[in-house]
C-alpha cells in the first residue's frame, strides 16, 4: 500500500455527513469519499466502499458484518469507528484479515453522562409523561396529587459497568445526594471508590435486587447481549427505575416491555434500542418511559472531537504508529 500511496492520497470511505470542519480537516488529508445525501448505507453499499477504501470510517448504524470485511481489499487495513461501541464491527473478521480497529473514547464521556442523569431525573420524576400532558392541552392546573413520581435524592443507583461512563454517571449522581452501587468485572481503584462512596457488588442479580435506580453503562459484548434477562429483569423491584445509555441489546426489549405493562417496574429511561432505528412497538405508546433517539453524543463539541479522534488515529496509522485508540 505504502508504494501506491507515496503519490496520492488514501482513499477514506467516510459512511455518514460528519460535522464540517470534520470533514473539511478529512478532505484536506485524504481522499475522503463523504456521504453527502447522509443516506444509511446498504450492507452492498459498504462491501463496494470497502472494496477500493484504504480506510473505512464507519458508525454505529453500519452493520460491518463479516460479508462486509470479506469484500474489503486488501488495501483496507483500518476501520476507524465513530464512536466508543464496536458491537456493529465483526472483530473477529476484521482480525482474521489484519485490519486493525479503533474507536472514539473519552470525549464523549461527559455528554453520555449527561444524558444517563437526565434520564434518571425524566424517568423518575415522569417528566415526559409530563410535558405531553401540558403540551396535549390537557394540564387543569395544579393538584396536591396530580402527576407524582419517585423522589431521587437519597436512592439508591445501581451502576451496570463502571469504566470511564459509569465513573462519570456515578460522581454526577453523587451531587443528587443518590447512593453509589455498581457491578463490574473487577472493582474500581480505591481511590475512586472512596470518592464516589461506591460499593462494588460482585453479584449482578443481588444488586439488581437491592437499588431504587439502574443505569446501564457497559459494553455490549457477547457476554453482555440480553444481561437483563426476563429473569434479572424480575428481581427488579416494582418501584425501581432502569435507564440504558449503552447499547438497547443488553436489555431483552420484549421482557422490558412486559415488566413495565405488568407493574413490576416502575419507569425506564432508554437512549438506544436493540433494533434501531426500530423500537419495539409496546414502549411507544407507555406513558412511564422515557424514549430518546441515541442522543448520548450529541453534542456539538461531541461530535466534532469524535471526528478529531477518528483522524488522529487514521493518521497514526498511515504514519506507522500505534492507534491511539486501538480497539
Ligand atoms: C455515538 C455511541 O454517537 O460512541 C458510541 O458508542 O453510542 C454514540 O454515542 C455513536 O456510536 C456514533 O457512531
Amino acid at each position: 500500500m505504502a508504494d501506491r500511496l507515496e503519490n496520492s492520497k488514501p482513499i477514506v470511505a467516510v459512511t455518514r455527513k460528519l460535522p464540517t470542519p470534520v470533514e473539511a480537516r478529512m478532505t484536506e488529508l485524504f481522499d475522503a469519499r463523504l456521504n453527502a445525501d447522509d443516506v444509511s448505507l446498504s450492507t452492498a453499499a459498504l462491501c463496494q466502499a470497502v472494496a477500493s477504501a484504504d480506510v473505512l470510517a464507519c458508525t454505529v448504524g453500519d452493520g460491518v458484518t463479516r460479508d462486509v470485511i470479506d469484500s474489503a481489499g486488501p488495501q483496507l487495513k483500518l476501520i476507524a469507528n465513530f464512536g466508543v461501541g464496536v458491537n456493529h464491527i465483526d472483530l473477529e473478521a476484521a482480525a482474521a484479515k489484519g485490519i486493525l480497529v479503533s474507536n472514539t473514547p473519552d470525549v464523549l464521556t461527559e455528554d453520555t453522562a449527561d444524558l444517563a442523569l437526565a434520564l434518571i431525573l425524566m424517568a423518575s420524576r415522569s417528566l415526559s409523561s409530563g410535558e405531553r400532558v401540558l403540551r396535549a392541552g390537557r394540564w387543569d392546573g395544579w393538584a396536591p396529587t396530580s402527576m407524582m413520581a419517585g423522589r431521587v435524592n437519597g436512592k439508591k443507583l445501581g451502576i451496570i459497568g463502571m469504566g470511564r461512563i459509569g465513573i462519570a454517571v456515578a460522581r454526577r449522581a453523587g451531587g443528587f445526594n443518590m447512593d453509589i452501587h455498581y457491578n463490574n468485572r473487577r472493582p474500581v481503584d480505591a481511590a475512586v471508590a472512596q470518592e464516589l462512596g461506591a460499593t462494588f457488588w460482585d453479584d449482578l442479580d443481588s444488586m439488581l435486587a437491592a437499588v431504587d435506580v439502574v443505569s446501564v453503562n457497559c459494553p455490549q459484548t457477547e457476554d453482555t447481549f440480553h444481561l437483563l434477562s426476563a429473569e434479572r429483569l424480575a428481581l427488579l423491584q416494582p418501584h425501581a427505575v432502569l435507564v440504558n445509555t449503552a447499547r438497547g441489546g443488553i436489555i431483552d426489549e420484549a421482557a422490558l416491555v412486559d415488566v413495565l405493562k405488568s407493574g413490576k417496574l416502575a419507569a425506564a429511561g432508554l437512549d438506544v434500542f436493540e433494533a434501531e432505528p426500530t423500537v419495539h412497538p409496546g414502549l411507544i405508546g407507555m406513558e412511564n418511559v422515557v424514549l430518546l433517539p441515541h442522543l448520548g453524543s450529541a453534542t456539538h463539541e461531541g461530535r466534532i472531537a469524535m471526528g478529531e479522534k477518528v483522524i488522529e488515529n487514521i493518521e497514526a496509522y498511515l504514519a506507522g504508529r500505534p492507534l491511539p485508540d486501538g480497539v
